[in-house]
């Protein structure tokens, strides 16, 4: 199957799938959005792309919709049913809106002037185990709850599997983030329904394709990688008598390498004491003290 990586910043964010129909993996940050569509226009030469799916509703992955829309009026955007309302939420419209503005100042990059919340709605919102056809592509869309409640993965043609960040987000560059912001468990049943679809190729949010010789490992490396993360946030949560001090030394071991403007301190923070209280939820017994 033919698809490449059209981020418009960076690589990893999103990606442009091939065929009669063309269908975009995300929409990418605001501020990369024209940049982005230069890239595709580039690649289709002419052709329009049909369609968007979206892995769930977060900023960085949504607010590059309205430039979307605005080259290609007739596009349909696809994505959870829970992700449709919250796009239908002016509250989560505002709140993507500031983070795109705020991502776009911290990147010194241009703001897509003509952005308006009107454009980021969910044309077909989709159920957990639906299959739908676009073009000469079937996609099938499975639930991959964990990052959010919202995250969606997708197969396109039987062959090619778009993953939500729920599997686990490695950068462009390698490194793992654990990601498990609302549902741990979520996530580790997210990795057992990924692994038991037998495709051909794999691409990881935020990275892009497995490569051939890890694939056959994948899951595995995932679900370690997602076992051991729980196992030093347990830890430090434990080791800490505060929240503040027990996300500094998160921050020190998963986020101290990472490239700020693509993840600022502060959407780490945030990200980490989610999955804290996720971990407080769900393993309550495994922590020593409370909040
Ligand atoms: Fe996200």
């Amino acid at each position: 199957m033919h698809f490449t990586d059209v981020s418009g910043v960076g690589e990893g964010a999103v990606f442009l799938i091939r065929g009669e129909a063309n269908i975009l993996f995300e929409a990418g940050m605001a501020y990369a959005a024209a940049p982005m569509v230069e890239k595709i226009k580039k690649e289709l030469g002419g052709g329009r792309v049909d369609a968007v799916l979206l892995s769930h509703s977060h900023y960085d992955h949504v607010s590059g919709l309205p430039a979307v829309r605005r080259a290609w009026p007739d596009v349909k955007v696809y994505a959870s049913e829970k992700a449709g309302e919250i796009l239908k939420k002016p509250s989560a419209l505002e709140t993507i809106r500031r983070l795109s503005g705020e991502a776009a100042e911290a990147a010194g990059l241009f703001w897509d002037p003509d952005y308006r919340d009107a454009d980021l709605q969910v044309d077909e919102t989709l159920e957990d185990g639906e299959t739908v056809r676009i073009g000469d592509h079937e996609v099938h869309a499975f639930a991959t709850i964990g990052h959010t409640r919202d995250s969606f993965s997708y197969i396109i043609d039987g062959e090619l599997m778009l993953c939500s960040e729920t599997v686990g987000v490695m950068g462009p560059k390698g490194g793992y983030m654990p990601s498990f912001l609302v549902d741990y468990l979520g996530a580790e049943e997210s990795i057992r329904r990924s692994r038991a679809y037998p495709v051909k190729e794999i691409i990881l949010n935020h990275h892009g394709p497995v490569r051939e010789r890890d694939r056959a490992r994948i899951w595995d490396f995932l679900q370690k990688k997602l076992t051991e993360s729980r196992e030093i946030m347990l830890g430090v949560m434990n080791e800490h008598s505060s929240d503040d001090e027990a996300l500094k030394e998160l921050e020190r071991i998963f986020h101290s390498h990472v490239d700020k403007k693509e993840q600022p301190d502060e959407a780490f923070y945030i990200n980490a004491a989610s999955m804290m209280r996720t971990l407080r939820r769900q393993f309550p017994e495994r922590l020593l003290r409370k909040a």
